[in-house]
């Protein structure tokens, strides 16, 4: 039994320009969950609608209610995780700040993870019973299905809507998982699944999925890429991490760059190998710095001129040590009788990996 003041269930409501939505919400909550201890925390990616604001005025009327403004990350995965992180509540539960997400289901999914009939919660999009508003666009469904369905093969989480982002469980047990979570993806809650040691109870509630109330959906343009990107951490993560690989394929496409400008300057253009080649590095080194700064770094994007620029000469310079080493070792590599094309490849090994590591750190880190 729990007394009455005793905080038991945080609900997490990561938002990106939810402005309007977050009032009504938190009183559809208090409604929902009557005497149960509960509080709202609200993990805003700095919205510029105000969203931050107005969650701060709420919680100067409500002492329930809880802000967490960042500046500079970016992600609904990584906000669960932060609002994991931040609460002293026994249980989380993580859902929309948009309406989608009916809050008259959390006491029945409480109560099930507090009488340990199940590790985790789930309201389910796709379980019997359950029924959506409209999806965005038809296409929505299926590839949400198609998702589904690749998610369950590559994780082996037998789940109807393992993508839901809506489902409580003991804030201990989320904690503990965090350190495997990739953050990347906003699939937290197929993370948390295949993340665990011992395979977690699920117990599955159908959910009306409703309209939004208001604005619109932020994950449909980077939905494919970051699920992939999830999906891809799951398997190989831990022999090639996603961001190295990321790094590396943009990295093979930036040769391709070197080769077309090279050829160019070369023979529709008459230019001498040495001056073709520097311009090509150029155009190599710029496209890399641009495409990684767009898709490898793309939570933590550079931007603005002045940051972009230092951006690139930071690149550049990291480059060049990254270059430094490839020939070094190479070299190295060929006069111990290597063969040239092994020697050459372990060069861009290392250097790849030297300007990994420093670009992550001087160009990308903070
Ligand atoms: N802090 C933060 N940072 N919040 C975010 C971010 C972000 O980068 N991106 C989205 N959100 C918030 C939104 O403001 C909203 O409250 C919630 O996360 C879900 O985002 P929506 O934009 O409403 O997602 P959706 O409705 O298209 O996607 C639904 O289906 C997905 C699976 O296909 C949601 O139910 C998702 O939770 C679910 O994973
Ligand atoms: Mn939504």
């Amino acid at each position: 039994m729990t007394r009455a003041g005793q905080l038991e269930l945080a609900i997490i409501l990561p938002t990106l320009n939810e402005r309007g939505n977050l009032a009504p919400l938190i009183e559809r909550v208090a409604a929902a969950l009557g005497d149960t201890g509960w509080e709202v925390l609200v993990v805003d990616d700095n919205s510029a609608d105000g969203t931050a604001d107005e969650a701060r005025a709420l919680a100067r009327q409500d002492l329930r209610v809880r802000v967490i403004q960042r500046i500079g990350r970016k992600g609904l995965a990584s906000a669960a995780i932060e609002g994991f992180c931040a609460t002293a509540a026994t249980y989380v539960a993580v859902m929309d700040a948009d309406h989608q997400h009916d809050p008259a289901l959390l006491p029945q999914m409480l109560a099930s993870v507090r009488a340990g009939e199940a590790d985790v919660a789930v309201a389910s999009r796709f379980a019997d019973g359950a029924s959506t508003a409209s999806w965005d666009n038809p296409e929505r469904e299926r590839l949400s299905q198609a998702a589904n369905a690749l998610a369950r093969k590559l994780t082996g989480v037998e789940l109807s809507d393992p993508m839901s982002g809506y489902f409580l469980l003991s804030s201990d047990l989320a904690r503990a998982l965090v350190p495997r979570l990739s953050g990347i993806g906003f699939k937290i809650l197929l993370d948390l699944l295949a993340s665990s040691d011992r395979p977690l109870q699920v117990r599955e509630f159908p959910l009306y999925f409703a309209a939004r109330r208001e604005g619109e959906s932020k994950l449909d343009r980077a939905i494919a890429f970051d699920f992939l990107a999830g999906m891809y951490d799951k398997v190989f993560g831990k022999v090639i991490p996603t961001r190295f690989a990321l790094f590396g394929t943009v990295g093979a496409l930036g040769v391709l760059v070197h080769m077309a400008v090279l050829s160019l300057l070369l023979f529709a253009f008459g230019k001498g190998f040495a001056v073709g080649q520097a311009l090509a590095v150029l155009s190599a080194i710029s496209f890399n710095f641009f495409l990684n700064n767009w898709l490898t770094y793309r939570d933590q994007r550079l931007k603005g001129g002045a940051a972009l620029f230092k951006g690139w000469v930071g690149f550049c310079l990291t480059c060049a040590v990254g270059g430094f080493a490839n020939v070094a070792v190479a070299t190295l590599l060929q006069m111990q009788g290597l063969v040239w094309f092994l020697a050459a490849l372990a060069g861009i090994l290392v250097g790849s990996v030297w300007n990994y590591a420093l670009s992550s750190r001087f160009v990308w880190g903070r």
